[in-house]
């Protein structure tokens, strides 16, 4: 097989519209700030990302609403961690709100808990955070011999096990997801770093946004290349046009 015709076979073959396949967190301090990024990006993003710093606002829930009025997507990647019952009733409390994805941690019995109660929200079991690499797993305990790939494969498997719709892994990692899961589940790449320059900042396991389509992933999630772009919105438009020109054919 051609390296081309190997790259396509592991490129996304779910039915989502292209444009929706850039999800944009709004990692920003007020949700007014939040709008005006929205305001500017305008039809350039179809799916955003609501996450902790929004949360801790008084307008997380209005501005999820008004996105989901105004046609958007949203996830709500709220990363809930706790006592398996508690981890359902908060999926419970959240699977009304209107958002398309939700984040949880966790073991197989606190997956399997959120997915209990997901009804029409996704979930997505975080696997290993795209600013760990093996240092950082050392630093919480695990053994030299577990390797960041392996991790996120073994718990990888343990969310589809659980009954979660997908998983959020770097585009590093998602390549071996397709060759040992298949398709069955959905893979969101954060740590996108898309452009020439890329930023020195906390994220470790970085791919572009073309790298990590190749690998498999089905949707990417970029931040601060977008926010802190000279023009966000010429950024956003640059990664959907790569995007189109990705799933062409
Ligand atoms: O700014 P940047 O493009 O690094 O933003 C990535 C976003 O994805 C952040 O909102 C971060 O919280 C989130 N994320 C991540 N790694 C995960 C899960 C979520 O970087 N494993």
């Amino acid at each position: 097989m051609t390296p081309q015709a190997a790259a396509s076979r592991r490129l996304s073959e779910k039915p989502i519209a292209r444009n929706e396949r850039l999800i944009v967190a709004l990692d920003v301090p007020t949700p007014d700030q939040a709008r005006a990024l929205v305001r500017e990006l305008g039809d350039s993003v179809q799916f955003y990302k609501l996450g902790l710093e929004l949360l801790l606002t008084d307008g997380y829930f209005r501005l999820l609403a008004e996105l989901v009025a105004q046609g958007k997507k949203v996830f709500a990647d709220l990363k809930f961690f706790d006592v398996p019952e508690t981890v359902a009733a908060a999926v419970r409390q959240m699977r009304s709100r209107g958002a398309s994805f939700l984040t949880v941690h966790g073991n197989q019995r606190i997956l399997e808990a959120a997915c209990r109660e997901k009804g029409d929200l996704k979930i997505l079991g975080v696997t290993v955070l795209t600013s760990f690499d093996r240092e950082d797993l050392e630093d919480l305990g695990f053994p030299a011999a577990v390797s960041v790939e392996e991790l996120v494969l073994s718990r990888a498997k343990r969310a589809l096990e659980a009954g979660c719709d997908g998983v959020i892994s770097s585009g590093l990692e998602a390549k071996r997801l397709r060759e040992e899961l298949g398709t069955r589940l959905l893979v969101v790449s954060p740590g996108i770093r898309p452009f020439e320059n890329r930023l020195a900042d906390d994220q470790k396991r970085v791919m572009t946004d073309r790298e990590a389509f190749l690998a498999g992933a089905d949707y990417i999630v970029v931040g601060r290349p977008i926010r802190n772009a000279p023009s966000p919105r010429e950024a956003a438009e640059r990664i959907q046009a790569t995007i189109a020109e990705v799933f062409s054919n």
